[in-house]
């Protein structure tokens, strides 16, 4: 909080929303999903609260507020516990709490002492919104009753703070990144022929939830043999045949942080040695990116020097030539045909994180690292994801304790 407070202007207050409650059926909302920026900024993860910073308000009481939804017997007895506002003091360290119905008018008694006003929304390049959500409602709101104030967007800062992880967030991660780890070995040795999709998917959920995890970081995906070459495949629904290779991509969520893993393992217990030869390059491209992943690399460096790399295993495999690396199009290289995604992303609050994409890397930034061999011809699909934090003094492997080498897999398969 005190991070973004110093970046605001001077004579500045910044207004942080609650998402909204989004409706799931006629009678159900879905699970409540606070706002990564409020729960960033505040710890606090209950619905419609809104948090103001106004740094140099004269009146210091002002200067950071956190506003709760009043609870009472009756929300005690339906929804259970909400915060007190002593509870919520302790949870955020923020000392003037207040019921939501003071918002309005504590803010109508600051707000002219304020030039700027800045307000929040999402600007995760990777999200394009389609649904009126509580920031946008709530942007259009201040504007029309406050129309003479400067607006200033918060994300930019948020942008910033969010991509440096602090030793809390990274002790999370590194939860999120064990819960995962053992739900993989479970998988291991649960998994044989025959097996369905949705039989694995249960195995997973239910060493997540076990553990204390809030559940999957994203829908997952058990996709065997052909699923795999649909990259968001989690229809998981299929039979896992002896001889296919199954791609699994799944994290769990703890505390609102995420771990986003991937890995591939045979059926049957065994690679063919087809299989193995792939998933032996998509683990060599794995682990030349991560030493790639330094403080100072620019993203778009980066992700040039992966693809010289993928293109180098590409051929090995025989799956493109040196003539079509000469002829290839500089704007879609030859590689893309079986790797078609892009290396690495921020992880965080949001699994997808924000994060600047020009930004160089960091001293504190966590990303993943997950290249992989898409052979729709061959019915396999192979990939490996590892989640990195990058330190000054190199980076650290959050998942090398999470079985990887082909011979590892086997050996806790048929153990
Ligand atoms: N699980 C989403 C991703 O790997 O990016
Ligand atoms: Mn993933
Ligand atoms: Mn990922």
């Amino acid at each position: 909080m005190e991070k973004t407070s110093k970046q605001l202007e001077n004579k500045s207050l910044a207004i942080f929303n609650a998402n909204d409650e989004f409706p799931r059926s006629g009678d159900q909302n879905f699970t409540f999903k606070q706002n990564p920026d409020l729960f960033y900024l505040s710890g606090i993860d209950q619905e419609q609260t809104i948090l103001l910073l106004f740094p140099d308000c004269p009146n210091p009481l002002h200067r950071e507020v956190l506003f709760l939804r009043q609870t009472n017997d009756y929300i005690k007895v339906w929804e259970g516990y909400k915060y007190t506002k002593e509870q919520a003091k302790s949870a955020s360290g923020i000392s003037s709490i207040y019921w939501l119905e003071d918002f309005d008018n504590i803010l109508h008694s600051i707000v002219h002492y304020a030039d700027n006003i800045y307000l929040n929304t999402n600007e995760n390049d990777r999200y394009a919104h389609t649904v009126p959500h509580r920031d946008l409602r709530f942007i259009d709101h201040m504007r029309s009753k406050y129309p003479l104030h400067q607006y200033k967007r918060a994300a930019p800062i948020m942008r910033g703070l969010r991509a440096i992880k602090s030793e809390v967030e990274i002790a999370l991660t590194r939860k999120a990144c064990a819960i995962t780890r053992d739900a993989f070995i479970r998988v291991l040795k649960f998994t044989k022929p025959g097996i369905k999709e949705y039989e694995i998917e249960a195995e997973i959920i239910h060493e997540f939830i076990r553990q204390g995890g809030t559940g999957h970081a994203y829908t997952p995906i058990i996709a065997s043999g052909h699923n795999a070459n649909i990259l968001h495949y989690n229809d998981n629904n299929q039979i896992c045949n002896a001889g296919d290779v199954i791609l699994f991509d799944f994290g769990a969520e703890y505390a609102n942080y995420n771990a986003d893993m991937s890995r591939s393992i045979p059926v049957s217990g065994r690679f063919t040695s087809r299989q193995k030869e792939v998933y032996n390059a998509v683990l060599h491209v794995m682990k030349e990116a991560t030493k790639l992943l330094v403080d100072g690399t620019v993203w778009n460096t980066y992700h040039e020097a992966v693809g010289e790399i993928m293109t180098e295993q590409l051929i090995n495999l025989k799956l493109i030539s040196t003539t079509d690396v000469k002829n290839q199009n500089v704007a879609y290289p030859a590689y893309k045909k079986y790797f078609m995604h892009g290396t690495s992303h921020h992880l965080g609050i949001d699994v997808h994180d924000f994060a600047g994409r020009y930004t160089p890397f960091a001293d504190g930034n966590i990303l993943t690292v997950e290249p992989g061999i898409y052979i729709p011809e061959e019915g396999l699909g192979i990939r490996l994801e590892n989640n990195i934090l990058i330190t000054a003094n190199g980076n650290i492997d959050l998942m090398a304790d999470i079985p990887l080498e082909a011979a590892e897999i086997e050996d806790i398969m048929n153990s």
